[in-house]
């Protein structure tokens, strides 16, 4: 058994997950990366890390069903029973979500439910708010709406920049993302409704 990353850009939480998992002894094994993305630094990271990475171009697919139904050709390849995403930047449509019901979990740059979709950090910074965070939450149709797992707080300081929001996110992203998916694969953590 074993668990395939998505991610699109840098991949910082890709590494860290693979790193914690590896350092962690987890019951499964991070083995595959999957990309939207073929320029994306998270190949390069993957490279290093000797995890197998296949890039997708979504235009080359004339349906986003085509797309995924190529991902889950992959996906079945390698024997992938779970998914992260992380920094995925695109909507997992009903082939994905189908075949993967609740084995799918994603992490999110604020508290859900505020600040969805794109930038949530920018979101957060325009609105004013004096705290924001990261959660994670299981994956269902809607754009990062799914029942929440978990969730950690972030202060927006006084002088608080885009970059320097993002990189304290992203500290507690590297810490939160692989404790949740630790717990999920020793059972401490079930699917909403129940047993897998
Ligand atoms: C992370 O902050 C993640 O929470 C965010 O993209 C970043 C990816 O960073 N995801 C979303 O905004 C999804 N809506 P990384 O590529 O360095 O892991």
């Amino acid at each position: 058994m074993s668990i395939a990353v998505f991610a699109s850009g840098d991949g910082s939480n890709f590494e860290m997950l693979v790193e914690k998992s590896r350092r962690q002894g987890w019951p499964q094994s991070i083995t595959l990366l999957i990309t939207d993305r073929p320029g994306a630094r998270v190949l390069e990271r993957a490279k290093r890390l000797e995890v197998a990475a296949v890039a997708f171009r979504p235009p080359d697919y004339e349906t986003k069903a085509a797309y995924e139904e190529a991902i889950l050709s992959v996906l079945r390849e390698h024997g992938i029973q779970r998914i992260l995403l992380a920094g995925y930047m695109r909507i997992v449509g009903p082939v994905l979500l189908g075949a993967y019901r609740w084995r799918i979990l994603n992490i999110h740059p604020s508290l859900l439910p505020a600040f969805q979709g794109k930038d949530a950090p920018e979101q957060a910074l325009d609105y004013g708010v004096r705290w924001t965070g990261v959660t994670v939450h299981w994956v269902d149709e809607g754009i990062d709406t799914g029942p929440i797992i978990d969730q950690k707080p972030v202060l927006v300081e006084p002088g608080e920049t885009v970059e320097s929001l993002r990189r304290k996110i992203q500290f507690v992203e590297h810490n939160l993302y692989p404790a949740v998916v630790r717990k999920w694969l020793t059972g401490e953590i079930l699917p909403p409704g129940g047993s897998e």
